[in-house]
């Protein structure tokens, strides 16, 4: 039993220097700080947020004032009742981001309350069998996320190494070679939002083979989040200098797989074309994972749809797609229920917050996704992950 004494609310800013909100919750044991980040290409199925004085209004005036001497155990209470206390489907008057950083803060809290690490009491929490995820290395970017003319958002390393601790090595040496590789072939290239590389360059295939120099057949393979709702307009998806129709898309990403060491594509349709997420789910599920980010948003409503219409195989995990611990790990449950492969993912805009290195252990996921070693907001992540590695193998 711990209980809440008081919140304290701040703006800071996040790595994109957007404002953003974070708590600090004080019990009578000590005080425990969270805060949220934000996406660029959003889902239009996920949680909304409130303007940041607004969300901290709504903490101190609202939210506060409930929580004071109620016990940081009973994460899943807590979380109903602030979602109670907002009253909406999409957290539209409290704000996902509100209501997120006092439940991550109440989960920290919790952990401490109980005298074990976060990922452990997360994965108290979820039931699930604590896992050390593949971490994907965003590092080549595109999209929302660079200015370049790359339509495809995420180009990412996942090295197959025995450890994390490996793996992260290894991420660093392809860095190295890639950005040898791209300067060579593109001059000084700028890093995108999640610090990857954002080259002049228009075509998939030229950055993949960038990406697969830089592998130099070392054990990594490759994921793209294409987050196609980006580049879908009026019926068309408008990549490497074409509108393609549906079917042609799907033929795309078919010779894309031939091709490369392709594991998983996210988001690869539209997040409203069902039918484009249902035949590559039909033509590529056996041999990669469709994964679904915008078209599933953290949402158990939405998830159950796309399992009914084998719309993927995967799934993104993202706390403020939906704004509560709880009904993140509920989500997660839910698709690993299914056999899906788990992604706990951080956002484009990142604050320097490493709870979902624990979260994606403590679910269990398959894959960390947190951007590229290169900037610090990401490198925390896997920090706090090399950390858990660690601890977890001295048990
Ligand atoms: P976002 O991008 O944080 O800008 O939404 C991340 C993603 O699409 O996975
Ligand atoms: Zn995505």
């Amino acid at each position: 039993m711990s209980k809440i004494k008081q919140t304290i609310t701040r703006e800071i800013k996040d790595s994109r220097q957007k404002q953003t909100i974070e708590v600090e919750l004080e019990t009578d044991k000590n005080s425990f700080v969270a805060s949220v980040p934000s996406g660029a290409s959003t889902g239009e199925n996920e949680a909304k947020v409130v303007e940041i004085s607004q969300a901290i209004k709504n903490v101190n005036e609202i939210i506060a004032p409930k929580l004071k001497g109620k016990d940081v155990l009973n994460q899943k209470e807590l979380d109903e009742l602030m979602i109670k206390l907002d009253g909406t489907e999409n957290k539209s008057k409290l704000g996902a981001n509100a209501i997120l950083a006092v439940s991550m803060a109440v989960c920290r809290a919790g952990a401490a309350a109980k005298k074990i690490p976060l990922y452990k009491y997360i994965s108290e929490l979820s039931g699930q069998i604590l896992n050390i995820p593949l971490a994907m290395f965003n590092i080549i970017n595109g999209g929302k996320h660079a200015h370049d003319s790359l339509a495809i958002q995420e180009f990412l390393a996942i090295p197959h190494k025995n450890s994390f601790a490996e793996n992260l090595v290894l991420c660093n040496k392809i860095f190295g070679n890639l950005k040898e590789l791209i300067e060579k072939n593109y001059g000084p290239t700028p890093l995108g939002d999640e610090g990857g590389f954002a080259p002049q360059i228009s075509k998939t295939e030229q950055a993949l083979f960038s990406l697969k120099g830089a592998i130099s057949g070392e054990d990594c393979k490759i994921a793209l989040d294409a987050a196609a709702s980006e580049f879908y307009k009026d019926g068309k998806y408008n990549i490497d200098g074409r509108g393609l129709t549906k079917t042609e898309l799907l033929e795309f990403y078919q010779d894309l797989v031939k091709n490369f060491s392709i594991v998983s594509i996210e988001d690869p349709f539209a997040q409203e074309d069902w039918q484009g997420f249902e035949s590559i789910v039909r033509q590529l599920g056996d041999k990669i994972t469709i994964v679904g980010d915008d078209l599933t948003t953290t949402n158990v409503n939405r998830i159950k749809e796309a399992h009914n219409k084998s719309a993927c195989n995967g799934i993104i995990l993202k706390l403020n797609q939906i704004g509560t611990v709880s009904e993140t790990i509920k989500a997660g449950n839910l698709a690993k229920s299914f056999g899906w492969k788990t992604i706990v993912s951080h956002r484009s805009g990142e604050t320097m917050d490493d709870f979902i290195a624990d979260l994606a252990v403590g679910l269990g996921a398959d894959y960390l996704k947190a951007g590229s070693p290169a900037k610090p907001e990401r490198m925390v992540k896997y920090n706090r992950l090399l950390k858990i590695e660690q601890e977890m193998t001295a048990r």
